[in-house]
């Protein structure tokens, strides 16, 4: 990057996934960051904990404990910070969580998301990208899915959070012209990822010897995409000189099936899944491709992470991590 057009980045969800990497970056390359989180207890806090603690050790990185959905609390933070763009990635995350407890998703997703806005628009703050999601095509057969296929039946409640996040911008676009992006993430993984999601648990079970449960028989197909790419196409965003309102997908270029991705994992750790295949689960959708070439023309954004250095690298860092990784507690889903 060579001008930085903007220097002080507004995180929500720095304590999460990706805001973490994301704001460990940004960090590094000598932007301020302002990071919110409230450490939902979602999956062991132990996790956020630790990406914290990295966060914490740069002076740069100002943090404020609240959550998203309270407009007073944020409000307070941006009077105080004036951030030049907020990227909102708080959120309830997870399809199969939003079965049990669909509240989480609209007071974080839905609520935190009009309040991101609202505070953006009364205090001039020009940008706000935000993290929308591949469930947001439902279970469209069209493949790869591009950002002019139809996204008028989620399956899920986070999808249907999701969904409402873009509506939301675009009218907050067209009210206030307001520059804005959602960010349609596909499968994200990497050092530090969820513990809820398919790579931390097939890589903490195969480890542990316990017995992996595979849906769909195996079947999924997803474009799993490492997170230094993400992080990669977000800063894009930050720092694209014209944005309107758009949606973009950030996908890998690699498409695997559960079951290969299985095989990359078990011959990374060198030992064998035991394998309890299930059917697909309500809200799931069997494939999610992306085609990414809106992204590449505009962003100039290009996956580099192969599929097999990116697992053999979060396999590694497992094993490297193994003694407080394999007591996390379980993910409530
Ligand atoms: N990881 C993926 O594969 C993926 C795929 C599609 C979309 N997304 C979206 O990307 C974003 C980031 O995902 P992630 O994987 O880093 O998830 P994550 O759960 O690791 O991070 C989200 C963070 O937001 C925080 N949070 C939740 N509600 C909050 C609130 N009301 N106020 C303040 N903080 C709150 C949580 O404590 C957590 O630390 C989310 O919006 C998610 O829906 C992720």
């Amino acid at each position: 990057m060579t001008q930085k057009k903007h220097k002080k980045i507004l995180i929500t969800g720095t304590a999460g996934f990706i805001g973490y990497h994301l704001a460990e970056s940004l960090l590094k390359d000598g932007y301020s960051v302002v990071g919110v989180d409230n450490f939902t207890p979602y999956y062991d806090v132990r996790m956020k904990e630790a990406r914290h603690a990295m966060l914490q050790k740069n002076k740069n990185f100002h943090f404020y404990k609240i959550s998203i959905a309270e407009y007073a609390a944020l409000e307070k933070v941006v009077k105080k910070e004036k951030p030049d763009v907020i990227v909102n990635l708080a959120a309830q995350a997870g399809v199969r969580f939003s079965l049990k407890n669909p509240w989480s998703y609209a007071d974080s997703n839905y609520l935190g998301t009009l309040n991101v806005f609202e505070v953006a628009q009364k205090h001039n703050i020009k940008r706000v990208l935000f993290a929308s999601s591949s469930s947001v095509y439902g279970d469209n057969k069209k493949m790869p899915f591009s950002e002019t296929d139809a996204t008028d039946h989620p399956m899920s409640v986070y999808a249907a959070s999701k969904k409402g996040n873009e509506t939301l911008a675009y009218a907050y676009h067209s009210l206030y012209g307001i520059e804005t992006a959602g960010m349609r993430f596909f499968t994200v993984y990497g050092r530090y990822g969820r513990p809820d999601l398919a790579l931390f648990k097939f890589t903490k079970n195969i480890i542990a010897g316990k017995t992996i449960d595979v849906y769909n028989h195996g079947k999924m197909k997803r474009s799993f995409t490492h997170i230094n790419d993400v992080v990669r196409g977000v800063r894009a965003l930050i720092e694209k000189e014209k944005l309107t309102y758009e949606v973009y997908n950030l996908g890998g270029d690699e498409a695997t099936s559960l079951l290969g991705f299985i095989k990359m994992i078990e011959k990374r750790i060198g030992k064998k899944a035991v394998m309890n295949l299930m059917p697909i689960q309500a809200g799931d959708v069997p494939a999610t491709i992306a085609d990414t070439t809106k992204a590449k023309r505009d962003l100039g954004y290009q996956p580099k992470v192969s599929m097999k250095e990116g697992i053999a690298d979060f396999v590694d860092w497992f094993l490297e991590h193994k003694a407080w990784l394999l007591k996390l507690k379980e993910p409530m889903q």
